[in-house]
């Protein structure tokens, strides 16, 4: 079974990716074989500095490992490394049809904005159902956002099966994943970086406890109960206490006596604890840079040479030469 999921390098990972998304891959590692991808060509969509691109790349690949994507079960990549993954796309491109795409969300929201879109950002999920076909994916794991995609990605691999051959790709199927629970940014909504809201993960530890300092809270006096259910500091503490810690700090919200700025350090400890040896991690793949080019170059040869045995497949089922590899 193959679990394949790709992720954008737009910008550093902070916890709603963390706890939304990429603990969640890290977890299905262990699936027989699980191809992940740092989404870079995709990220040219919107990132257009290239010195940004180079190191949020890079950082997206030092985040994951350090976080425990381990390259011995997973495999990791960069997709801008498989040439095969653009060669695709033009082949499901020639049987995509226009509808599809026009409908897909990060189009037509620009488009409803009046906001002029680049034949890349319309043609995006056909990049993406490349991506996804090229491996015979069989789950892809993502968040909500993307189930449009992957219907998109069925649909196109339908339709080529069905004009050529119906053994060239397997039908992938997606599996959300989501965190337990709304998890939220510094004013109390959805963290998300489009809100400006959010907390980092690899932030040092003075940094960390700045942030969370600065988490909006209401102005209820310290002698006052609180109620623990709807704080943002609560919430996010929830992410890394157990059953009974959570249930401790709970009780102290609602006897009153304790402010804000105690529950602020209790949520500081636990995330501090929690992400100090994924910092650790990084500290020395970031001294070892050599390490990490390794597992990206593995990556991508063990990505390629799955691909090309697709590629071939499809280039030989619409009429092309297969590849002399
Ligand atoms: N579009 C996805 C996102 O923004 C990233 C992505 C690119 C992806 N290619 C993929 C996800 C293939 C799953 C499978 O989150």
């Amino acid at each position: 079974m193959r679990v394949l999921s790709g992720i954008q390098p737009t910008g550093r990972f902070h916890w709603g990716n963390y706890f939304g998304a990429i603990r969640q891959y890290i977890d299905l590692q262990d699936n027989d074989q699980a191809f992940y991808f740092i989404a870079d060509l995709h990220a040219l969509t919107t990132i257009r500095d290239p010195e940004r691109l180079r190191e949020l790349s890079r950082d997206a690949a030092v985040d994951l490992l350090a976080l425990g994507l381990d390259p011995e079960r997973a495999t990791l990549f960069r997709q801008s490394d498989v040439p095969e993954i653009p060669e695709l796309t033009w082949l499901l491109m020639t049987v995509t049809q226009m509808h599809l795409l026009e409908k897909c969300h990060a189009y037509k929201d620009k488009k409803a904005k009046g906001i002029a879109a680049d034949a890349g950002l319309f043609t995006y999920p056909v990049l993406m159902a490349a991506d996804i076909l090229l491996y015979d994916s069989d789950i892809v794991p993502v968040g909500a956002d993307q189930i449009q995609h992957i219907e998109v990605t069925r649909d196109i691999a339908q339709r080529f099966n069905s004009i050529y051959s119906e053994d060239v790709f397997v039908l992938p199927q997606s599996h959300v994943v989501e965190a337990t629970g709304k998890i939220p940014g510094l004013d109390g909504e959805k963290m998300s970086s489009s809100y400006d809201n959010t907390i980092e993960v690899f932030l040092p530890p003075k940094k960390l406890r700045k942030k969370i300092m600065s988490i909006k809270t209401d102005s209820t006096p310290v002698e006052e109960p609180k109620d623990p259910d709807r704080c943002a500091v609560f919430a996010l503490y929830r992410l890394f206490a157990s059953e009974a810690e959570q249930a401790a700090l709970a009780a102290r919200y609602r006897a009153g006596g304790m402010g804000y700025g105690e529950a602020k350090q209790t949520l500081f400890e636990a995330a501090d604890a929690n992400f100090s040896p994924a910092r650790a991690k990084r500290e020395e793949l970031v001294a070892n840079p050599a390490v990490v080019d390794d597992v990206l170059r593995d990556g991508a040869r063990r990505a390629r040479e799955k691909g090309r045995e697709v590629l071939d497949r499809a280039r030989s089922a619409c009429g092309l030469t297969r590849r002399a590899n």
